[in-house]
């Protein structure tokens, strides 16, 4: 770590990439820190930065015979989650962005940024913090630098991504790499003290796609703050992705999924990718535990939120985890639900928005009984009798972040440049209603269809109401960088190109594991009784399990699922797979919302599936 004063950003020697030491000069220009600090990635580095920030009082260090090497940082109340009406995606044209995106005029946005950069950074240090997403020189990475003025950010990305000199090395002279500049937006005026967590009401996290930049200013949150994440790897990937097929006329895939291995007592590994929107399990299915009766069945971890997705030789689809750690949602962690992600938090882990126990431990609500006292995620005194008056001790969105390698879990592949090849790919919303546990789409194009008009309950994953039933297409509805009708098109195109090279593309899934019963409980077990529907899933791939078809696709018959172990009675079994055609008629009926929105360019193919969808529905 090399800090020089203001204006004069010299880059350590060996930083031999002139236009990113160009583009820190200008940003050091604009944003006036006091100094600049160029991140190498270093453990030395990483506890340096700690124990600033638990001197700053952002960070305060865990017990550490309970949590070791262990941190919590409490956010300003104001700053917990992402802000979905403040991203924007500023294409050239209104049209590329699409109805589902924020746009501004890009020259526009530009000044209004410029206007808000201008001295953001002054009292500050501010960071360059260059950055892999994806194994360090392997061909499917990509380079991207943050410059951001908060410490809190440098110790996520170290977690997040490959982070530091050796992201500089394979950079090289003349690679390229995706600028992402980020402030709290909380210049500090000449012996100010600051905050423990600064930030700004006026948020702006902004994509432009033609030049590949992302600017984000006002908020210290996960994926506002930690660009490699959902602005690189999601936004700006997918439109990458999608230019990709101009190239080599298929291109490929960046998606909101995990991606996991699951091998059969009789040795055949299954590779399986699933989009659920932000906090609806993704984290906990990638690390899904197999219930006693599914001895000789294991399930591996490659990635719990983003994969890419790109053909490989064989014709095939591989994917790969492009982060290196996990932002996960902690409250409903536990033993019980998810037992590997409780050992991959035993050390060296970051809880942000979490409360302290009276120990210097950690709890959260999900986690098990309550201690009888603990400081809440906003610093405040909390009992159990808090708790029952509807008052949470961690954030619903309360997260840890932590490396991926120690998850027992992990995937002897999750870092194989090739990635791993797709057997099937699940689509999952939270629905209280309607959805059935699971389906098999009939072929790719009904598939595409039943993920495009996916919808799903929000969550506290983003800023705004809860429980609200929305359309989330592909789980990517707050991630897609261009026009989501044009991203319709560009997955039937590439089901059609796998196709025509004689490769069948992935079998197409969508599950359910939220429905509710009448006082408003999940009916279905969940957790690790999902393996029971994996199960099912696989044993499709290979041609080898029962079904019924209906007007939706091909499903499950209760005893076409192994039950030994649980007792999941077959009336509860119906309450969850049944398909209400008047329910179904009007779903349908919703995706005209949708498809009313998008209805500039929006595949050809759907007002036809949709057709024989409603025929079907209605022959009963
Ligand atoms: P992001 O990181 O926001 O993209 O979310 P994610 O999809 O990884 O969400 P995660 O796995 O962390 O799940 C969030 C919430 O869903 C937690 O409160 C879990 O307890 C709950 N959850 C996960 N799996 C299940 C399940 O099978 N059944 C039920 N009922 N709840 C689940
Ligand atoms: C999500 O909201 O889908 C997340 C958390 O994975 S964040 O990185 O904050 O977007
Ligand atoms: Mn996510």
């Amino acid at each position: 770590m090399s800090a020089v004063l203001a204006g004069v950003a010299a880059a350590p020697l060996y930083v031999t990439n002139k236009k990113l030491k160009s583009w820190v000069n200008e940003v050091a220009q604009l944003t006036q820190p006091d100094r600049v600090v160029w991140c190498d990635g270093s453990q030395q580095e990483y506890e340096r930065l700690c124990d600033e920030l638990v001197k700053a009082g952002t960070f305060r260090r865990l017990n550490a015979s309970k949590r070791p090497g262990s941190f919590l940082a409490l956010s300003d109340p104001s700053d917990v989650a992402r802000v979905e009406d403040r991203t924007y995606i500023c294409s050239e044209t209104e049209d590329d962005a699409g109805p589902t995106n924020n746009w501004i005029e890009p020259a526009a946005m530009r000044a209004t940024l410029n206007g808000l950069f201008a001295g953001s950074m002054r009292g500050r240090t501010m960071y360059v913090i260059p950055f892999s997403m994806g194994p360090l020189g392997s061909h499917i990475s990509q380079i991207g630098v943050e410059i951001s003025d908060s410490a809190y950010v440098v110790v996520n990305m170290r977690i997040m991504t490959r982070m530091g000199r050796a992201a500089i090395d394979a950079l090289g002279a003349d690679g390229e790499f995706v600028p992402c500049l980020h402030s709290v937006g909380r210049p500090l005026r000449r012996g100010e003290k600051d905050v423990p967590w600064p930030c700004n009401s006026t948020k702006y996290i902004v994509h432009f796609p033609r030049t590949r930049e992302i600017w984000s200013y006002g908020s210290g949150y996960g994926g506002n703050a930690l660009l490699g994440k959902k602005c690189l790897a999601l936004r700006i990937a997918s439109t990458m992705a999608r230019d990709g097929a101009q190239t080599d006329g298929l291109g490929w895939l960046a998606e909101h999924m995990l991606v996991l291995g699951v091998t059969s007592p009789e040795g055949r590994k299954y590779h399986i990718a699933a989009a659920f929107p932000s906090a609806c399990g993704k984290t906990n299915f990638a690390m899904l535990i197999p219930p006693p009766a599914f001895a000789g069945w294991t399930v591996t971890t490659v990635g719990e939120d983003i994969a890419w997705i790109k053909p490989g030789k064989d014709g095939r689809l591989y994917a790969i985890n492009p982060e290196a750690g996990f932002f996960g949602v902690a409250p409903g962690t536990s033993e019980s639900t998810n037992r590997n992600a409780m050992a991959t938090l035993r050390e060296d882990v970051i809880f942000t928005n979490v409360a302290l126990t009276d120990d210097g431990d950690v709890w959260w609500e999900g986690m098990g009984p309550p201690p009888s006292h603990l400081v809440d995620w906003q610093g405040n005194d909390w009992t159990p009798a808090d708790g029952k008056a509807g008052r949470n001790a961690a954030h619903p969105n309360a997260r840890f972040t932590v490396p991926a390698a120690q998850c027992p879990a992990i995937d002897d592949d999750w870092e194989n440049p090739n990635g791993v090849p797709l057997d099937a790919i699940l689509f999952g919303g939270r629905r209280s209603t309607t959805v059935p546990l699971v389906t098999e789409a009939r072929s790719w194009v009904e598939g595409v269809y039943m993920a495009a008009t996916m919808g799903s309950e929000t969550t506290a994953a983003q800023a705004g109401a809860q429980g609200v039933l929305r359309r989330d297409p592909f789980a990517m509805l707050p991630f897609c960088g261009y026009n989501m009708g044009d991203y319709f098109g560009h997955w039937l195109a590439l089901g059609a190109k796998l196709a025509a090279n004689a490769v069948a593309p992935p079998k197409i899934f969508t599950v359910n594991w939220f429905r509710t019963d009448r006082d408003g409980k999940f009916i279905w077990p969940g957790f690790g009784e999902n393996m029971r529907v994996l199960q099912w899933i696989v044993d499709r791939v290979d041609g080898e399990a029962d079904g019924v078809e209906h007007a939706l696709g091909v499903s499950p018959r209760y005893k076409d699922i192994t039950w030994d172990g649980l007792d999941f009675p077959q009336q509860k079994f119906d309450e969850i797979t049944s398909i209400d055609a008047d329910d179904w008629r009007e779903e349908i009926a919703l995706h005209s919302d949708l498809f009313d929105i998008l209805h500039q360019r929006l595949p050809p193919e759907f007002a036809q599936t949709r057709q024989g969808f409603e025929r079907r529905l209605a022959r009963g």
